[in-house]
């Protein structure tokens, strides 16, 4: 049976998470939604990052976790915009105001596109973002469950999935990157060296940081630290109530380049690079998935 309907919100063509949209009057006025000039979003496809992102980008704003914020965890520190559950004021929210999102770019605040604030694309190759979601959505309810990855290879090249067809959110946040103040960072390059990925940041965000500032983000920033941070990672999501089963899983999961590689077939890995072939072929972007 197919349940893709129960799970996902597709709202102006974009899919969300059906049962934490919980204000949809603010969905509607989205475009509206006043930016800021140091607002900071941080864009990703699912499963590409974002928490690795948040706590980058939340570590930078804190130099290290300082300033008496030592307390709130990183998915309270950089929320996210349309997926508001502690329904926070976000207009009456003090500057700088720091987001994540999983919008495409026509869903985002028209302020964005007049380069007003800064936008932080985090992508990841599709295959391991597969693979990423294939473990996340048996571990929370809030996802559908997959029995395997050829039932969500299905779903994931025909977009039913969250965030839709990655192949279009990407390519949209690419093709209209001169309409945004954007970044682009990629999640292998961050695995391959993180002090400059979070140099590259900080750069971008006109942050200057000291040589002691850098050393701590970057220990606080790495998978193991990460994993064992339960104010760093996603692990509440998990034991919660939106969690399937209290069993050893983790929101870090691996965090490795090329797990791919372990779960698709021969043949599934074909089919995915025939339709990647023909989807991305005229996306000059930079796609160096096996950086280790
Ligand atoms: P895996 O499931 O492949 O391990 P998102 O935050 O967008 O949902 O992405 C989650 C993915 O990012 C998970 O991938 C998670 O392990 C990985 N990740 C999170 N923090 C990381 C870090 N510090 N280093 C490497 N990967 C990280």
């Amino acid at each position: 049976m197919d349940n893709t309907g129960k799970y996902l919100l597709n709202y102006k063509g974009h899919n969300f998470i059906s049962a934490i949209v919980n204000d949809i009057d603010f969905l509607e006025n989205i475009e509206d939604f006043e930016i800021r000039d140091d607002d900071v979003f941080i864009i990703t496809y699912p499963k590409s990052g974002t928490i690795w992102t948040q706590q980058i980008l939340s570590l930078i704003y804190s130099e290290g976790h300082r300033n008496g914020t030592e307390n709130l965890k990183t998915i309270d520190r950089v929320p996210f915009f349309e997926y508001n559950v502690h329904k926070v004021d976000f207009v009456k929210k003090p500057s700088p105001r720091l987001f994540a999102s999983h919008l495409s770019y026509n869903l985002v605040p028209k302020g964005l596109t007049n380069k007003k604030a800064k936008i932080i694309y985090v992508y990841r190759n599709p295959k391991d973002v597969l693979i990423s979601y294939f473990h996340f959505s048996n571990m929370v309810a809030i996802f559908e469950t997959m029995n395997s990855i050829e039932e969500l290879l299905e779903k994931f090249l025909d977009g039913k999935v969250v965030g839709g067809l990655w192949f279009d959110h990407i390519r949209g946040w690419y093709e209209h990157r001169h309409d945004f103040n954007i970044l682009f960072m990629m999640y292998e390059e961050m695995k391959k060296d993180l002090r400059s990925s979070v140099l590259k940041i900080s750069s971008f965000l006109e942050k200057e940081l000291s040589e002691e500032d850098v050393e701590a983000i970057v220990k606080q920033a790495t998978f193991e630290n990460m994993k064992s941070d339960p104010k760093a990672n996603s692990d509440s999501i998990i034991s919660n109530d939106l969690g399937r089963e209290k069993d050893e899983r983790h929101f870090m999961r691996k965090g490795t380049v090329g797990d791919w590689k372990r779960h698709l077939t021969v043949e599934q890995n074909e089919r995915f690079d025939k339709v990647f072939q023909r989807k991305m072929r005229d996306v000059p972007l930079k796609f160096i998935w096996d950086l280790n």
